[in-house]
């Protein structure tokens, strides 16, 4: 190999071993607050916004996954933290709406179990999507403050990437038909994904990830593999996470994607983190449908319309509301 190579070859392996956390912001201590106004007051201040594109997407998954498996769901959430998934995939409620509502309660005025109690409320009193969502974090305060405004059916607290899951997990884990994730794939890598897929067993679950452009997705695809599910990953759209937090994280995101060979252009280069989507599923369940059947970026399509005209191939042309 000549000297240029191979010093970007050692380049590139030395950009895959930097961790999450020395790449990307730490942003540790608003995991880990009795309730979630800071963690939306530093990330959604950062115009974090994954969990809110991520909504049609699951959503479109959680449907064809309930006509498959013909009954209510049951999801988990890995990095639920403080259920913003699970809020956005149950109630009516945008992520904006709930940047909004913090923002208005201010620390001085309401403390975290005052609020907790106010969020309850908050929640039931929009109509719900049946489905039940566990949650999976290393943040204790996250996932108990989850729990406790309901929009958490479970829980499960601890960091599995060392640790063998609680004892007890088998039984909240079963029959886990869906898992997602949103910004924690880095923080999480295949070695958590294996514990919870095998604790999982039978049926298989489906895996939907929004994964950063700057982890590749490899190891966990490979883990996916052993347990019987085959990865696609969704072709031509990428989704915007948030914008760099400093200039150190701009630079060393972009140096680490161009050690990988992707090409930040137009991307990341416009001051803006991207995250890839990845569906996994059992083969038998993947051959009806691929994932772009399943999920399309047409915005605007969900909307309710008046009555239009339909031309389907091979149909005559109906008018329908
Ligand atoms: C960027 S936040 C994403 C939270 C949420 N999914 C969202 O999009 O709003 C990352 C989450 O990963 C959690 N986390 C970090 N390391 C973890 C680990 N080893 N296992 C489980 N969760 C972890 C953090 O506590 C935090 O809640």
């Amino acid at each position: 190999m000549p000297n240029s190579e191979a010093a970007a070859s050692r380049k590139a392996n030395d950009a895959t071993k930097i961790g999450p956390k020395s790449v990307k912001a730490n942003f540790n201590s608003i995991y880990n607050q009795p309730d979630p106004r800071a963690y939306f007051r530093e990330l959604y201040g950062l115009d974090y916004i994954i969990p809110e594109l991520a909504r049609p997407v699951f959503a479109s998954i959680v449907t064809e996954l309930e006509h498959l498996r013909g009954r209510p769901l049951r999801v988990l959430d890995i990095g639920c933290s403080y259920g913003i998934n699970a809020a956005l995939l149950q109630y009516p409620v945008d992520l904006d709406r709930l940047a909004k509502r913090y923002a208005n309660l201010p620390e001085s005025e309401i403390g975290p179990a005052q609020l907790a109690m106010l969020d309850r409320s908050y929640f039931r009193s929009w109509p719900r999507h049946e489905i039940e969502i566990i949650g999976l974090d290393a943040s204790e305060p996250a996932v108990t403050y989850a729990r406790t405004t309901g929009v958490l059916q479970g829980g499960i607290v601890g960091d599995f990437e060392c640790n063998p899951l609680p004892p007890d997990a088998q039984d909240v884990l079963s029959g886990i038909d869906l898992v997602i994730s949103t910004g924690a794939i880095g923080y999480v890598t295949e070695k958590t994904i294996a514990r919870v897929l095998s604790a999982i067993g039978e049926p298989k679950p489906w895996v939907a990830s929004f994964v950063l452009r700057m982890f590749p997705y490899d190891p966990i695809a490979a883990a996916l593999h052993q347990a019987g599910l085959a990865t696609e990953k969704l072709p031509g759209t990428t989704f915007v996470q948030r914008r760099f937090e400093s200039e150190d994280e701009c630079r060393q995101v972009t140096s680490r994607l161009t050690a990988l060979g992707i090409d930040p252009t137009g991307k990341e280069s416009e001051g803006l983190l991207h995250a890839d989507f990845y569906l996994s599923r059992p083969d038998h369940e993947a051959a009806g449908s691929s994932l772009t059947d399943i999920v399309s970026i047409e915005l605007g399509t969900r909307r309710s319309f008046g009555r239009r005209y339909i031309s389907r191939p091979g149909e005559p042309i109906r008018l329908v509301r």
